[in-house]
């Protein structure tokens, strides 16, 4: 089945987004992996013994950009994408990379829906890790990668998933929360949750479906804020973001195309003009699977 259109990302906005997603990400569940990774290896060399980490929904390859300087030792990188193109891009982005200890990373690209790479990619995984991806799964997707997981006994990264805690700031800091942004932001939620081709998705869910499903499966799974702040310096980027926005509210509600212009138009005006700024909520989390008590379980 191709990839629905909801499921489509271009190179241009995941290149626009990047510096955003990397300044939020939560540095210490990051080291957490590194040091859990590293334990996992030991006690024998711990630094020369190849990890296999898998990107799923790699895209151009931020997420493995954004790791693999900050990981110990030799990495052997599986990334996964239903997207050629942007495997393409990742590839060519990724190979000139080295881990934190000056180590060539390896990469394998595999061209695979996410319901594959849970029945065939993530044999022989150390970690598994997803960046912005998982407002587009469903709950039976968040169990089934949970259940593939646990088979395999590996931990897993899951950066940058929407919780919902979006709000603009005005020039002292507070926070603004209209009717008409409380009517945009719900409706922007519905959207998000829409059936993206498998039944409906969890939009600002995921992070709590993610957590529910691997505390069954007995992970100890620790969690972080990693939301984006837009100012000024954000500009494109916040433009970009209210122009989908505005896209997907018109497809929402498409009796109030008025109203939604007329809301577009000031909270975009507000942020050219800097009297706005703007947090876009994201959760991070880092979670170890039972097997490996003695192995690090995070602190
Ligand atoms: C929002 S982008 C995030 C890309 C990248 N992780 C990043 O942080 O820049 C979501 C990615 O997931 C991929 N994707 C979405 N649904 C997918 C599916 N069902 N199977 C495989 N890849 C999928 C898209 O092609 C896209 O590259």
């Amino acid at each position: 089945m191709p990839p629905s259109a909801d499921a489509l990302f271009s190179d241009q906005w995941l290149t626009l987004r990047e510096p955003a997603d990397h300044r939020a990400r939560d540095a210490q569940l990051t080291h957490a992996a590194d040091r859990w990774l590293s334990r996992r290896a030991t006690p024998v060399r711990a630094l020369e013994i190849q990890r296999t980490l898998v990107d799923l929904g790699c895209g151009s390859g931020s997420n493995l950009r954004y790791l693999a300087p900050r990981l110990h030792g030799a990495q052997h990188w599986r990334l996964i994408d239903h997207d050629a193109e942007l495997l393409a891009h990742a590839r060519l982005r990724c190979e000139p990379l080295v881990s934190a200890d000056g180590q060539p990373i390896h990469l394998e690209t595999r061209e695979l829906s996410l319901v594959d790479a849970w029945k065939h990619g993530l044999q022989g995984a150390d970690l598994v890790t997803a960046s912005a991806l998982f407002d587009l799964l469903t709950t039976a997707d968040a169990d089934a990668l949970a259940e593939t997981c646990h088979i395999n006994n590996c931990a897993v990264l899951f950066a940058l998933s929407v919780d919902g805690h979006i709000r603009f700031h005005d020039a002292s800091g507070a926070p603004l929360f209209s009717d008409d942004d409380q009517f945009m932001l719900a409706a922007l939620e519905a959207h998000q949750r829409r059936d993206k081709g498998s039944g409906s998705a969890m939009g600002t869910q995921a992070p709590r479906h993610l957590r529910e499903s691997l505390h069954r499966r007995g992970y100890h799974v620790r969690e972080a804020t990693s939301p984006w702040r837009l100012g000024p310096e954000s500009l494109p980027l916040a433009e970009a973001l209210l122009a989908g926005w505005r896209s997907a509210l018109d497809e929402q509600l498409p009796q109030q195309s008025r109203r939604i212009e007329r809301w577009h138009t000031q909270r975009l005006e507000g942020l050219m003009r800097e009297q706005l700024t703007l947090t876009v909520g994201h959760r991070d989390l880092f979670a170890t699977p039972p097997e490996s008590d003695g192995v690090g379980a995070p602190a």
